[in-house]
């Protein structure tokens, strides 16, 4: 366990209102201090997953009508394309004709987002979204 260093910040006290208006819509098990580090992860963790060699993890969301045209079959078959870079998928029939679809990817930060825009970008698929993260 790393030593645990405290310091002060000075801040406008507007700015500093708001950034408590935020923490208190998070829930009462948070406070101040948890907010900051929290914030601290997740810049240095989004600066990790920009080295485009380092190792990440992602999940694609996505929803699609599995009745255009061929595109199940399509997603498929890209998905065994890159059999290396899936761990798993989950697949929800939402509606008669819509799923949802969540990919979990891992692999170099480059792949992962190469893949993803291949996936979000295959023609019928409505919407979607990557997150990617770390380990780190
Ligand atoms: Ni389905």
């Amino acid at each position: 366990m790393a030593e645990t260093v405290r310091f002060g910040v000075a801040m406008d006290a507007d700015l500093l209102a708001r950034f408590d208006e935020w923490v208190a819509a998070r829930g009462q098990a948070t406070n101040r201090s948890e907010a900051v580090r929290d914030l601290v992860r997740d810049v240095l963790a989004t600066e990790i997953t920009e080295d485009p060699d380092a190792p990440v993890v992602g999940t694609v969301t996505m929803v699609f009508n599995h009745h255009t045209s061929d595109l199940s079959e399509r997603l498929d078959a890209l998905q065994h394309d890159h059999f290396r870079e899936i761990y798993t998928k989950l697949h929800v029939h939402l509606t008669a004709h819509d799923c949802l679809e969540v990919v979990i990817l891992r692999g170099r930060s480059r792949d992962v987002r190469a893949l993803a825009d291949k996936l979000l970008g295959t023609k019928g698929v409505k919407h979607g979204k990557l997150v990617i993260t770390t380990t780190g």
